[in-house]
């Protein structure tokens, strides 16, 4: 097997020659534009290496993980919209750069590309991979949905949230591996035991995605310091924070999460205070832990060579050290 720095860079040479602009060039440019900024490319890395795992040429696997990555950028699109995000990547978002218009529609022909992409599977993978995407990317659909909603709703628990980032995030990471299975044309236990692990991963991510965009390093995270606070996002640091304060701290945030102000430093700063005097700041470092051993426990259970988790493990644990 190869490192995951090769995978990657095998990717990006596909993806290189597959991407290209074409006429009208609005339509085109804005996803050349996102799938040219980068990115950590994880979800097309799991695909290519679970196929490998499975035993069969990563090769074969270029398609999917071509088609799962222009699904997960064209998440980032609509997104960034739904958010309000003025930056991806370090850059500005497709929003920002052309227009709201031009991010819909070119995250729609991104979503209808992703589709496209399976076509080039025949009979039963073909089949597999298809309803496999549909029910995924019909579950990121609902995710999405929970995530603005829980903006103004003031009844959201920890189940709830886990529940949410377990849809939005954490299916298509387990989705990507089940890709590499399905090429493969491994086993169903194997298949599924491979889902379950990247799901697990995946709410692993997800939690540590919202940690880094309070606490993470603006330069290096790429995203808008604090944009879940401004948007009054009701993420794990928030919800535990809620739950380990004293009443009147409680209620303080509780305060700062229905107020919009237009210079938003205060704010950030007030309740980055709060998720950390809680403990919740560390609580939420323990609990990425606690679903990464989650994903490690399930892996130990595949049915595979020793050698063949180790890059599996070696993923989750440079997911749990990631500052981007
Ligand atoms: C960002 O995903 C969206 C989330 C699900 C948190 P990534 O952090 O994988 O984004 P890129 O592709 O590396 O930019
Ligand atoms: C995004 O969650 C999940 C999807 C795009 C489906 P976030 O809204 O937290 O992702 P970022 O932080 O903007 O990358
Ligand atoms: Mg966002
Ligand atoms: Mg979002
Ligand atoms: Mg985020």
């Amino acid at each position: 097997m190869m490192s995951i720095s090769q995978y990657r860079e095998a990717f990006q040479d596909y993806l290189d020659l597959k991407v290209q602009v074409k006429e009208p060039k609005n339509l085109y440019e804005p996803m050349h534009y996102i799938l040219s900024l980068g990115g950590k490319r994880l979800r097309p890395v799991l695909v290519l290496m679970a196929t490998e795992i499975f035993e069969a040429d990563y090769k074969k696997a270029f398609d999917a993980a071509l088609a799962i990555e222009i699904f997960h950028n064209f998440s980032l699109v609509h997104d960034d919209i739904m958010d309000d995000a003025p930056l991806r990547r370090g850059q500005e978002t497709v929003h920002e750069r052309w227009d709201i218009n031009t991010g819909i529609l070119s995250g729609d022909a991104m979503l209808i590309n992703a589709y496209q992409l399976f076509e080039n599977y025949e009979g039963e993978t073909f089949k597999e991979l298809a309803r496999l995407f549909t029910k995924t990317a019909m579950q990121v659909c609902e995710g999405q949905q929970y995530d603005i909603d829980f903006e103004t709703r003031d009844d959201v628990g920890i189940a709830d949230y886990l529940k949410m980032i377990e849809y939005k995030t954490a299916v298509l990471v387990g989705a990507s591996l089940q890709m590499g299975a399905i090429v493969a044309n491994a086993s169903k236990q194997s298949k599924e035991a491979v889902y379950e692990f990247g799901r697990l991963l995946g709410i692993a991510f997800q939690l540590q995605d919202d940690y880094l965009d309070a606490f993470g390093d603006p330069e290096t995270f790429g995203k808008q310091p604090g944009g879940d606070i401004i948007e009054n996002k009701k993420t794990f640091l928030y919800l535990k924070s809620l739950e380990t304060s004293r009443k009147s701290e409680a209620r303080q945030l509780e305060h700062l999460y229905t107020i919009n102000p237009v210079e938003t430093t205060g704010k950030i700063e007030a309740v980055k205070n709060l998720f950390e005097n809680s403990g919740a700041a560390a609580l939420t470092q323990l609990e990425i832990e606690k679903y990464t051993n989650k994903a490690f426990e399930i892996l130990d259970k595949i049915d595979i060579s020793e050698e063949k988790k180790r890059p599996l493990k070696e993923f989750g644990e440079m997911l749990m050290k990631r500052k981007v």
